[in-house]
């Protein structure tokens, strides 16, 4: 019987991609970058099956161009913004993504921005390279403690609750806000509006879905309710936080410091105004990339295309309305 035809559309995993080689026909997309969209609008026709990046836009055009034979849509990701799922469920294609797996190396990654940020690490070697370590100073690099601070989590899923275990390690005392938590649910820390955590916070770190709700949920007008020594951590997607708004807040000392694994866009051109902050961490989206981690995002997004593609319900799935 022939085998299925997928497009994956950047080298992944070996340990996910060699179930993939295994059971279909692959065109595998090898570049560095991402195909530009016309090159997946080409790449994508007649396939059964497509395997995808945070990076690739899904759109209803692309799963048009793809066929009517297209089974399952599978992303290497947790995130699934990129994806018009709307348009993939009017088309009965259930969409796959990674979560759960990827909840502890993203919260450890979170909590050491927060500690970096805070702590003027990356400033610190960057001073240490300049030559401007001349002597021990009783007022270098001086930062706000951890221990015992607040900490407001902005999205209280799996990654934020993972990060408020950490934290408590810190003896921090825990706000969050999430309209998706049940009032009354006992889960660690306390529930606040979204006003009250950005007022209280010594810390505020974002953990939301990308969504018309959230996108700029960080702009002029919540970071001027921050406090003016507060370090604000986003490792979910860029657009939740208004890049201008936060060039202006950082550079005009209304919050403390900021450190970013996500941006808008990405990459960010070397041109940013934001690059000129010295109270700015920018990371290039590596919260997840532990080695472990990629694995199994990897294994879990080829499981979820090879169940797709033999009519099985994915183990993950987003619009689990097609079925
Ligand atoms: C995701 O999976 O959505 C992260 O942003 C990258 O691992």
């Amino acid at each position: 019987m022939a085998k299925p035809k997928v497009f994956v559309t950047r080298i992944i995993p070996d340990k996910g991609f060699d179930l993939v080689k295994e059971a279909c026909e692959v065109d595998l997309w090898t570049e560095e970058l991402p195909p530009l969209y016309e090159v997946l609008l080409e790449r994508v026709r007649g396939v059964d099956g497509l395997l995808c990046l945070l990076t690739d836009r899904i759109d209803a055009q692309l799963m048009d161009a793809a066929g009517p034979q297209l089974k399952v849509i599978s992303n290497h990701a947790v995130g699934f913004d990129n994806i018009d799922i709307p348009a993939a469920t009017a088309r009965k294609i259930p969409v796959g993504n990674t979560p759960g797996i990827l909840t502890d190396a993203t919260a450890d990654f979170a909590f050491s921005l927060l500690v970096a940020a805070a702590r003027r690490v990356v400033e610190g070697d960057r001073y240490v390279r300049a030559g401007k370590w001349k002597t021990w100073g009783p007022s270098i690099l001086l930062g706000p403690d951890i221990t015992g601070a607040t900490l407001g989590i902005i999205g209280y899923g799996r990654i934020g609750q993972a990060l408020a275990k950490r934290a408590s390690g810190f003896d921090m005392r825990i706000l969050y806000h999430d309209p998706m938590v049940a009032p009354g649910s006992n889960l660690p820390g306390t529930a606040v509006d979204l006003e009250t955590l950005l007022r209280e916070s010594d810390f505020v770190s974002l953990h939301t879905l990308l969504n018309e709700q959230t996108r700029h949920l960080i702009n002029r007008d919540t970071l001027a309710l921050m406090k003016p020594s507060a370090v604000l951590v986003n490792t979910s997607r860029g657009p939740v936080v208004d890049g201008q708004a936060l060039y202006e807040a950082l550079k005009e000392g209304k919050i403390f410091a900021a450190a970013l694994d996500v941006t808008d866009p990405e990459p960010l051109p070397m041109d940013s105004p934001l690059l000129e902050l010295d109270n700015l961490i920018i990371a290039p989206h590596i919260a997840s990339a532990s080695k472990p981690t990629r694995d199994k995002m990897s294994l879990m997004a080829a499981e979820n295309l090879l169940a797709g593609l033999s009519d099985r319900r994915l183990p993950t799935c987003v619009n689990p309305e097609v079925y």
